[in-house]
């Protein structure tokens, strides 16, 4: 399992992740645009009134700001016995922290949680340029991303 960096938490997205740096962080992702505070609110009691669907992690390095996230989100199915599906979602590093073993902390954390809720597999889409860090997280390719824009 990867070590964090000394003084370096990881633990379930607050509110007041808002004002730590969160949405910069998911800024090396893609675009977020403008989200004022009471847009983030609304969102959030809405994600955090659903606590047995979406898992939001965060890491934050020793002065406790935001520089990883990941999002784990429990799909029930009827197929396979009622079975449960984890898609991993929005796994960022803020740029000056990458390749120190954030990214693989935060995937062994959802994994860890999807396999404890009962979930039988996780998955996830990337770019081709990402599959060497999920390989090494131990997933493996498996399919084909299709997407209908609206
Ligand atoms: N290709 C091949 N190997 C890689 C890559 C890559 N793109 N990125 C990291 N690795 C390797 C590392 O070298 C390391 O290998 P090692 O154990 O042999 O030393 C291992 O994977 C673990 O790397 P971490 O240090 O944990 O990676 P990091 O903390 O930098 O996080 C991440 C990786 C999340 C991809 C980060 O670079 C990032 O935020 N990128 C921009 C945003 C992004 O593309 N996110 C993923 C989108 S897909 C999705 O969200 C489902």
């Amino acid at each position: 399992i990867a070590i964090l960096p000394e003084n370096y938490t990881i633990r379930p997205l607050r509110r007041s992740d808002y004002s730590r740096g969160y949405l910069d962080v998911l800024r090396v992702l893609t675009t977020v645009g403008d989200i004022s505070e009471d847009a983030w609110n609304k969102r959030y009691d809405w994600i955090t009134s659903r606590n047995d669907e979406y898992y939001m992690l965060v890491v934050c390095d020793g002065a406790d700001r935001v520089v990883g996230t990941g999002s784990l989100i429990v799909e029930r199915k009827f197929i396979h016995v009622l079975g449960m599906v984890g898609h991993i979602e929005d796994i960022a590093v803020e740029k000056g922290q990458q390749g120190m073993k954030l990214g693989l902390r935060i995937i062994q954390a959802l994994d860890f949680v999807a396999a404890k809720v009962g979930c039988y597999k996780s998955i996830l889409d990337c770019s081709e340029a990402n599959e060497g860090f999920y390989v090494k997280c131990g997933f493996k390719r498996a399919g084909l991303e299709m997407a209908h824009y609206y």
